[in-house]
């Protein structure tokens, strides 16, 4: 069979496992497949620039299953496609979609790989339907991806966050403080439910499970009551109280999307006023995609880069590399695979925290 020749960008915010992908990718086509690869510089935006696509080769990739962030750089934004034009004499944004479908075919590759989440995902599904080859590899740190069991990135992030709650006990114990920790994850509380568990949080805040001040006012005097003088709190980004809305940090508009944060502030003043304990709060931010991915997302990510060239080698373009049943197969990159997914309220990890006296803030 000829050789083919491909062409892989990643797109979105950066997670830890990207290089992971990346290298993966190069090493089973170029490597052991003799193919070409191209490499698209900051997500979509390399399509649009003289040297935004790059060949990649096996020394491209040397040295980088380690390293966080991406070598092709990445670009987040509401809309990739969305371009700033004069209109009547005014700025406007229109949506070049066309054009970069054009760019995509103008590559005559037998497949884009597309490393994103939800958002890069859908904007790919968006080309794909404009005629370009497209197969996808599901990334975010914020795990809420319908059509895998496990995104690449989370595992990374989760430990950090639990790191992070490990710090905060010292603090909270030598001073009978409330400590609370502010964690990523947009509109689902993977983050938050598991590095609460793993860190021995008291308190667990996520957007699924909307809280009441009172309530969680509540667990901070009974744990006092009990002896412990201190708490720890983990809360998500999206986590809102039964009678409000999630907090929001900057306004999206035609270019940008909303960023959500500022819950863990209002929460530690609230629990101050409310229990008289002195609180504080600290707020992880991108420390969570930093650093070095763990073992299991390098492993992860690895796995999903083969897994996107063979799935090119076998036709199988309109595919997403997805964790199904612990395997890596090929599923449809289709609606339901890329839309996101939140954690179930009534479910075991939500019921097994109950049942170690974790406080959801909501009884
Ligand atoms: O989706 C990944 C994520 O880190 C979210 O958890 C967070 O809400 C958002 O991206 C932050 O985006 P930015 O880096 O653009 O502020």
């Amino acid at each position: 069979m000829a050789p083919r020749r491909i062409a892989v960008l990643t797109g979105g915010g950066d997670a830890p496992g990207l290089n992971a992908v990346l290298r993966a990718v190069v090493k089973t086509a170029a490597g052991s497949l003799g193919w070409e690869v191209l490499g698209v510089a900051d997500g979509f935006e390399g399509l649009f620039r003289r040297d935004g696509v790059m060949p990649m080769t096996l020394p491209t990739v040397r040295g980088i299953l380690p390293r966080g962030g991406t070598v092709l750089g990445a670009a987040s934004r509401g809309n990739p496609f969305g371009r700033k034009v004069m209109k009547d004499g005014k700025e406007t944004v229109i949506d070049a979609i066309d054009e970069v479908a054009a760019k995509v075919r103008a590559l005559r590759v037998d497949a884009l790989i597309c490393i994103g989440g939800d958002g890069t995902l859908q904007d790919a599904r968006r080309l794909m339907a404009l005629g370009c080859p497209i197969v996808g590899v599901p990334k975010t740190i914020d795990n809420d991806l319908a059509g895998t069991e496990r995104t690449f990135g989370f595992d990374t992030a989760v430990a950090t966050a639990t790191d992070a709650l490990d710090k905060l006990h010292t603090t909270a114990e030598s001073h009978h403080r409330v400590m609370v920790l502010e964690v990523m994850g947009r509109n689902a509380g993977f983050i938050a439910l598991h590095a609460g568990m793993a860190g021995g949080a008291d308190m667990v805040l996520i957007p699924e499970i909307p809280f009441r001040w009172e309530a969680l006012a509540a667990a901070v005097k009974r744990r006092e009551a009990q002896g412990s003088k201190f708490s720890i709190a983990v809360v998500a980004e999206g986590a809102f109280p039964a009678d409000g809305q999630p907090t929001v940090r900057v306004a999206g508009d035609a270019l940008k999307g909303a960023k959500l944060g500022g819950i863990g502030n209002q929460m530690a003043a609230r629990l101050e006023a409310l229990t008289g304990l002195e609180s504080r709060c600290t707020v992880l931010g991108h420390l969570q995609r930093g650093g070095s991915p763990t073992a299991y997302d390098r492993v992860l990510a690895t796995r999903y880069g083969a897994s996107a060239v063979r799935l090119v080698e076998a036709g199988k373009t309109g595919h997403l590399a997805a964790l199904r049943g612990g395997e890596v197969v090929g599923i449809p990159l289709d609606d339901a695979a890329v839309r996101t997914r939140t954690a179930d309220p009534a479910g075991e990890m939500v019921r097994t925290a109950r049942g170690l006296g974790i406080s959801f803030g909501d009884a």
